[in-house]
């Protein structure tokens, strides 16, 4: 377990517990708290990040990083933390999130997500926070009819780990009914990709990456030599899947006026954070070809069951709600994505960047990636 134990220093500045503050949004919400005047404390137990995390934000803010290695799943020791460092706000990213995982492994999944969120609940009983943003997912919307996607679209989740988030979802709602003094914001995600504009943080998938961009950013590297494409018959303009790719930082600052949403008193919402704009994967292929100057080599491959042509996000309800929307378009994901898979081609496992002064904690250990990472088998997008 890396040490980086948190301080238990007085501070003016209002502090916000970040569980799974460690991964790929945390990382950024985190660095987006610190610039809106928040102090971020991170919970995590780095079972898919690395903790060399740690060093970048602290290189990037200038301010050591307070962190508490543990798990969410332990309730006492967390309630804890929440009265140390008397804690105003909770953002809870801390879960697991590949679909096709939790179909081999639902117990796990409904563990992590379900028993997580519990726990925190009632760890939060215990202290007087009583203000919380919940990540959850486009997911939960299952296959909807039609796009865009508002919030009171059917909900009918297709994966345990869909169904997970919708139960976190209800438990959430159930509590919010038994007890009105909680604060809750429901964030549903549609597809976050991108990275820190400075390439010191991003995406970096300890396995095998689920999604579109981390593929395509490997091939571009050449970490893989190609990518699969699923389905180039839908009745969209070029016959690839639209999605709503949102770039991570304007999804970070999604959170941070969530989170100033619930602390002025705003009663509790469910929002969905996208642009309200839908890209082809042809589309972010070349985007991603122009931001990088490389080929991605790809092929294409049978549609999979469950993908719908066409997915995007109504984004009306967190402009009303927050004052929020994205502001950044595919080509700035693209580039940004690109800026730290360039700088950065194996993650954290590469080790510092070359500017990179170290923070007022000692380094820690630099993991090596295992023989054969380089030359992985294309996987599907
Ligand atoms: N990234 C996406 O595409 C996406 C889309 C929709 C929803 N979400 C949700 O957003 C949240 C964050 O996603 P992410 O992309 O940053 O994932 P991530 O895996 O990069 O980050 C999750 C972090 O939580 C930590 N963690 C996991 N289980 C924990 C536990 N029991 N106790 C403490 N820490 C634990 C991990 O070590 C990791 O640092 C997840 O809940 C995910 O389901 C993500």
């Amino acid at each position: 377990m890396p040490a980086h134990p948190a301080a238990n220093s007085e501070t003016s500045l209002p502090r916000v517990l970040l569980t799974g503050g460690a991964g790929y949004l945390g990382s950024h919400t985190y660095v987006a708290l610190r610039e809106a005047g928040f102090e971020p404390v991170i919970v995590d137990n780095f079972s898919n990040s690395d903790p060399a995390v740690l060093q970048r934000l602290e290189q990037l803010t200038g301010q050591p990083v307070l962190c508490e290695p543990g798990d969410v799943g332990q309730t006492a020791w967390l309630s804890g933390v929440l009265q140390r460092h008397r804690v105003r706000a909770v953002i809870h990213f801390a879960g697991l999130k590949a679909v096709g995982e939790s179909v081999q492994q639902p117990l796990r999944y409904y563990r992590t997500n379900v028993a997580g969120l519990l726990s925190l609940l009632e760890a939060m009983q215990g202290t007087t926070c009583r203000q919380l943003v919940f990540s959850s997912s486009a997911t939960v919307y299952g296959e909807p009819a039609s796009a865009p996607v508002n919030e009171d679209a059917p909900c009918a989740p297709q994966s345990p780990y869909a169904h997970s988030k919708w139960v976190g979802e209800q438990m959430l709602n159930a509590l919010g009914v038994s007890e009105p003094s909680w604060q809750m914001g429901v964030l549903r995600y549609f597809n976050p990709v991108g990275a820190h504009p400075s390439g010191l943080i991003g995406e970096d998938p300890c396995d095998l990456p689920n999604n579109l961009m981390p593929l395509v950013s490997q091939v571009a590297v050449g970490r893989r030599s190609r990518l699969q494409v699923f389905g180039k018959d839908y009745a969209t303009p070029d016959g690839t899947g639209v999605r709503d790719y949102v770039h991570v930082c304007d999804l970070a600052q999604g959170h941070v006026a969530a989170v100033q949403a619930l602390l002025a008193g705003t009663p509790s919402f469910t929002l969905n954070l996208g642009t309200g704009r839908g890209s082809s994967v042809l589309e972010l292929i070349r985007a991603f070809e122009r931001a990088s100057g490389r080929r991605i080599e790809f092929s294409f491959a049978a549609r999979r069951p469950g993908d719908v042509a066409t997915y995007f996000a109504d984004v009306s309800r967190a402009r009303e709600v927050l004052g929020w929307q994205a502001t950044r378009g595919l080509d700035q994901m693209c580039r940004d994505a690109w800026h730290w898979q360039a700088g950065n081609p194996l993650g954290y496992r590469s080790g510092a960047p070359a500017s990179a002064e170290l923070g007022t904690h000692a380094r820690q250990p630099v993991h090596r990636p295992p023989a054969g990472l380089q030359a992985l088998p294309a996987m599907r997008a």
